[in-house]
């Protein structure tokens, strides 16, 4: 085992023994490479580098109470990856392939699995680029998937503590019929200059409203919005421009499960003072309680700043005890890699 205090693990990179790599050259993906140092090459003209010909995701791996390592949803991430490949004109990983990756992945790299009880993860980081050169404007002819783990931690300090949230309307985050329903790194780069003013003036975390008119609400920097009413009805905005996350369509998925009402639809910005709990919702940050949300001078109070919210705390349970293998996976989301 690696000498590593596992409870105290944020979110951040750190060694490990491999990534797997595969290339796509002359239409086909070759084998994959175990490669030890996290450093790639590349041509000075790929396209990753001058055209944003990227897209990433983000899934975990968990060490169950009985032992076993799962990898949760994989197939989720691997259609999510195939459909931004499309948008982005780049060869489409086989969600088959991208699936054996992962578990190759996490197998080569199993010790850095944290151990149960630890509240840790490992975090996987599958990245598909543009490594051809191109310099007119076109797709590349070569293609690099790769798939980086780390071992982590909560992603905001403290776990599961609320944090506040501001809403600054000079800056946007993805366009009506842009790339916002899609994993690429560009939508951070487009959140990235709000993130780092919201995080110097006190806010974790930036929410966008939609691009156009700025009346509803989309998403926060970092992960999706979801938020209980006072009957329990979970609420979910659905826009074309907000990432379907993963973590959401689970909780939408416990909700139900536990006989709540669930809506997905718009979210008008006046409708966030009448929820009793608001949370952010994606595979870093789990569930992340949202206790007040700010936009200029309005303050919306939604709780106290050390309170879980009840919902929230049946939310997270749920979907943290079928993670680490606490509770039945009725619906089959755990995937089991076998060493
Ligand atoms: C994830 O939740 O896995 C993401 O990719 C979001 C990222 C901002 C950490």
């Amino acid at each position: 085992m690696p000498n590593i205090e596992w409870s105290k693990l944020g979110f951040g990179f750190s060694d490990v023994n491999c990534h797997i790599r595969y290339t796509w050259k002359d239409g086909a993906w070759g084998a994959p490479e175990f490669v030890k140092e996290p450093y790639i090459t590349m041509h000075i003209g790929a396209s990753c580098l001058h055209y944003g010909q990227e897209c990433f995701e983000g899934m975990k791996a968990f060490r169950q109470e009985n032992g076993k390592v799962v990898i949760f949803r994989p197939d989720e991430n691997a259609k999510r990856m195939y459909r931004t490949a499309e948008r982005c004109v780049m060869p489409p990983v086989p969600v088959e392939m991208f699936i054996e990756a992962a578990e190759k992945v996490v197998a080569a790299n199993i010790e850095y699995v944290p151990p149960y009880g630890t509240g840790g993860s490992l975090y996987l980081r599958p990245l598909l680029i543009g490594t051809g050169p191109q310099i007119g404007v076109a797709p590349a002819k070569e293609y690099t998937f790769m798939i980086m783990v780390m071992p982590v931690g909560a992603y905001y300090k403290g776990g599961l503590k609320p944090v506040r949230a501001v809403i600054l309307d000079d800056w946007d985050r993805a366009a009506p019929h842009g790339m916002g329903d899609v994993k690429v790194g560009g939508n951070y780069a487009a959140s990235l200059f709000a993130h780092e003013k919201a995080k110097r003036e006190g806010w974790p975390v930036e929410l966008y409203l939609d691009a156009k008119e700025h009346k509803y609400v989309e998403e926060f920097s970092t992960s999706n919005f979801l938020g209980i009413k006072a009957d329990g009805t979970y609420v979910t905005p659905d826009s074309h421009s907000v990432l379907p996350s993963v973590t959401n369509m689970s909780l939408k998925q416990c909700a139900a499960d536990l006989g709540w009402k669930v809506e997905c639809r718009k979210v008008p910005y006046e409708e966030i003072k009448e929820f009793a709990e608001v949370a952010a919702c994606g595979t870093a940050v789990v569930v992340t309680p949202v206790w007040e949300i700010t936009r200029g001078s309005e303050v919306i109070k939604i709780s106290d700043p050390d309170t879980v919210g009840p919902h929230l705390q049946k939310l997270y349970d749920t979907v943290q005890g079928i993670q680490y293998g606490r509770l039945p996976d009725t619906h089959g989301w755990c995937h089991e890699v076998r060493v």
